[in-house]
Parts: C-alpha cells; sequence; structure tokens
C-alpha cells in the first residue's frame, strides 16, 4: 500500500499559494505566535519574561535544547561556546580580500559559508555529536566574524576574542576595541544588546528561517543552510528592514520630505514608498517585541545621548500611522525593527551593521529549526510546485528565421 505523501502526489492536485501565506511547512515545538493577539513564546516562555530575566546564552539553549538549563548545564554551554570564539588564521585572510566598503551582510554570510571548508571534522549531519559541535562553533564564532566584518570596514585591527567575557562583552570589545589597550565595557550597552538578541533570537517560519530549512532540507550542512539564511535576511523587507528604517528617518530629519509629505507618498504608494519598519506577515496586532523594544529606545537614548530627532521623527511616525486609516484597515503597526537601528545608533555602530547585529540574534533560531528538522522523521527535501503559467508547446526556429 501507499503512504500518504504518494496517494496525495496521485491526486495530482495542487495548491497556489503565493508568499505561502497560509501554507504550514512543517510541524515545530520551538516558537508560538499568536499574530493577533500579539503573543510570542519561545518554547512556551513569553517573550517578555525573558527579556526581562534570561540572557542571550540561556535562550539560546532554551531555543536549541527545548529547555532552560540548569545553572551546572548553562556554565557548561558558556564555557563551551568561550572555546571556540577564535578564528582560524586564513579565515580571517578573507575579509583583506573583500573591498574596504563592502556591506557586511554578504561578508558575513561568505565568512559563515567558509566555516564548512575550515571545519570539515563536523560536517556529518547524521551524527549527534557533530552537529553539537557545528552548533556551539557557530554560535561561539559569529560574533568574531561579525567584530571583524565591521573592523574591516573601518579600517581598524581585528581583536582576538577575551575569553574571560561573556558572549557580548566579548564581541562589542572586539567591535569596538583596540589591540593592547583596555576596553571599558558600558554595562547599559551589554544589557540592551544582550537583550536585542534575544528579541531577535527566533521567530518560527520567517523568511530567513524558512531558507535555512529549505537549504537544510537536502541534507546541506548547518554552515551551507545558515549562510544562505544570512542572505534572505539581508533583503529589506525582512532583516534589512532595520538599515532602511533609519535611512528613512535620516531623509527626513535631512528634509528631503517632510513628515506628512512622506506619508503621503506612502499611501498613495508613490514609488512603492512603504513606512518601512510598519507591518507584518503574521503580526495584526503591536509586534510584542517592539513594545519592548520602544521602552528600551526610550531609556537608552537619554542615557547614552542618542539621536534624539530621529528618535522624535519615529514617534511622530507612529503617532500618524496609528490613527490613521490606511494603516488601521490593513493593520499595520511598528515591528521589531522600528526602533532597533536606533539603539545600535546610540551604541555606535554604524547603519551597515544593523542587520548583522539582528543576524547574530536569529543565529540560535536558524539553529534550532534545522536540528529540529533533521531530527523529524516527516522531514522531506522542500521542493515546492508551480502554477504553470507559459507558452504551450512549439517548435523551435532556426536562428536566421526567427
Ligand atoms: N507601509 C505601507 N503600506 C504597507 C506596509 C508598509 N510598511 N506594509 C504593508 N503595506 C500595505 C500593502 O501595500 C498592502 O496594501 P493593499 O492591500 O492596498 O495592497 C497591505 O498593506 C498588505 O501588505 P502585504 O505586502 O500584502 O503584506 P505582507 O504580509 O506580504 O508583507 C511585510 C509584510 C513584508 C513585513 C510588509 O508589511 C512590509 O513591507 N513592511 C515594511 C518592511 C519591514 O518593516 N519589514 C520587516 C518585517 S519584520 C522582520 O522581518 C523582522
Amino acid at each position: 500500500a501507499l503512504g500518504v505523501s504518494s496517494l496525495l502526489k496521485e491526486t495530482g492536485m495542487v495548491t497556489y499559494d503565493a508568499g505561502f501565506v497560509n501554507t504550514a511547512s512543517c510541524k515545530s515545538a520551538i516558537t508560538y505566535i499568536d499574530g493577533d493577539a500579539g503573543i510570542l513564546r519561545y518554547r512556551g516562555y513569553p517573550i517578555e519574561q525573558l527579556a526581562e530575566k534570561s540572557s542571550y546564552l540561556e535562550v539560546s539553549y532554551l531555543l536549541i535544547y527545548g529547555e532552560l538549563p540548569t545553572a551546572t548545564e548553562l556554565a557548561a554551554f558558556e564555557d563551551r561556546i568561550r572555546r571556540h570564539t577564535m578564528l582560524h588564521e586564513d579565515l580571517k585572510a578573507f575579509f583583506n580580500g573583500f573591498p574596504r566598503d563592502a556591506h557586511p551582510m554578504p561578508v558575513l554570510s561568505s565568512a559563515v559559508s567558509a566555516l564548512s571548508t575550515f571545519y570539515q571534522d563536523s560536517l556529518d549531519i547524521h551524527d549527534q555529536e557533530q552537529i553539537d559541535l557545528s552548533t556551539v562553533r557557530l554560535l561561539a564564532k559569529l560574533p568574531t566574524i561579525a567584530a571583524y566584518a565591521h573592523k574591516k570596514s573601518v579600517g581598524q585591527p581585528f581583536l582576538y576574542p577575551d575569553n574571560s567575557l561573556s558572549l557580548t562583552e566579548n564581541f562589542l570589545r572586539m567591535s569596538f576595541g583596540f589591540p593592547a589597550e583596555p576596553y571599558e565595557l558600558d554595562p547599559t550597552i551589554v544589557k540592551a544588546l544582550d537583550l536585542l538578541l534575544i528579541l531577535h533570537a527566533d521567530h518560527e517560519q520567517n523568511c530567513s528561517t524558512s531558507t535555512v530549512r529549505l537549504v537544510g532540507s537536502s541534507q546541506a550542512n548547518l554552515y551551507a543552510s545558515v549562510s544562505s539564511g544570512i542572505h534572505a535576511l539581508s533583503g529589506p523587507l525582512h532583516g534589512g528592514a532595520n538599515q532602511a528604517v533609519l535611512e528613512m528617518l535620516g531623509r527626513i530629519q535631512n528634509a528631503d520630505y517632510d513628515v506628512k509629505t512622506f506619508m503621503d507618498k506612502v499611501k498613495n504608494k508613490e514609488d512603492g514608498v512603504r513606512l518601512m519598519g510598519f507591518g507584518h506577515r503574521v503580526y495584526k496586532n503591536y509586534d510584542p517585541r517592539a513594545a519592548i523594544i520602544k521602552k528600551t529606545a526610550d531609556e537608552i537614548i537619554a542615557k547614552l545621548g542618542g539621536d534624539d530627532e530621529m528618535l522624535d521623527i519615529a514617534k511622530g511616525l507612529e503617532e500618524i500611522a496609528l490613527n490613521d486609516d490606511y494603516f488601521i484597515e490593513r493593520k499595520l503597526y511598528p515591528n521589531v525593527d522600528f526602533y532597533t537601528g536606533l539603539i545600535y545608533k546610540a551604541m555606535g555602530f554604524p547603519t551597515k551593521m544593523f542587520t548583522v547585529l539582528f543576524a547574530l540574534g536569529r543565529a540560535p533560531g536558524w539553529i534550532a529549526q534545522w536540528r529540529e528538522m533533521m531530527e523529524d522523521p516527516e522531514t522531506k527535501i522542500g521542493r515546492p510546485r508551480q502554477v504553470y503559467v507559459g507558452a504551450t508547446e512549439r517548435d523551435y526556429q532556426e536562428i536566421g528565421s526567427r
């Protein structure tokens, strides 16, 4: 007797769902979202509680292994990660091959892709120990790669990781410190960055995560799959929105447009202009991450002396949008990216690094989802169907008679 999937194939029926608006591609026990109620939970824990009480590596452990770690488990996990933060010297040489003004997202993705050439001893996707090793290597090396992408773009020397520091502290020091000079960590920045990483850590089957799963469904290794996810994240409709929001606020601040003219353009859909950082495929109510971030943006900018004027423009746009029928009817609310850029800017990161910071945060989610897919006996290679709308059969014509 045929199995269910063979029987379904026999019917020859194909459903067309552009953008997979209503199609589930997998079963998952990692992240729960109720878009109407504005609920987000990792492994059952509300994002608000994790944001208040947890740390980025604890959340990573939760997403990847399914449970909150005990103190001993967390210490062992953190210690293991610390031991893998260095990059192979030859991999460091890669950064010199890119143009100085290269965007750090393709640099990040290329370096992650290259990990599968440097760490060939952990590529067996059927060996749990090797999967664990790749997991730790990826989580540990991503901040180093991201910091080097930044250092390269500003023409400053790379720093080796200092493994007495936490992952977040280490990343900040490697991004902003100088070799042989003490670097003073600002606890406000460390805490805020850790929070932002937690808020980005997973978001079920978004574009980049679906990419990681699709690539991984061919049994491609973790580095190859995550490298593809980084490219998917780079687009302005996804993770690239945090950079696009700041550029949009900058244009308004520089008086290229006033707020009203800009909003009219958005509503008239002139030149495809959208209010970046607004709208979400799943949230049709406030994005719960945006609510947490808005509060942090206020605190951080007050404390670090960030760009108050831009924050005011952002608040002004939000105020207009929340009271405007165009946005109300379409259920468009601020998403996670609306305020993050302002915080990253106040921390000292250049605009081009914003989406890289998103990628750092999303890494544990990508890894957890890749692993869940690999462990699921129902996983099949991702291979969507299509509705063919092209020419019917026709005969080849010799080039001279076309
Ligand atoms: N500004 C203005 N209009 C918008 C916006 C926006 N930001 N977002 C959606 N709309 C409008 C659309 O034009 C459409 O209008 P219509 O019904 O008159 O044609 C309607 O709202 C529905 O929009 P869709 O594009 O069909 O919604 P979809 O679910 O496909 O897109 C998306 C979601 C991509 C997030 C969209 O809202 C958008 O482009 N937002 C701006 C980019 C952004 O902030 N992306 C970050 C998303 S969150 C993340 O990745 C972390």
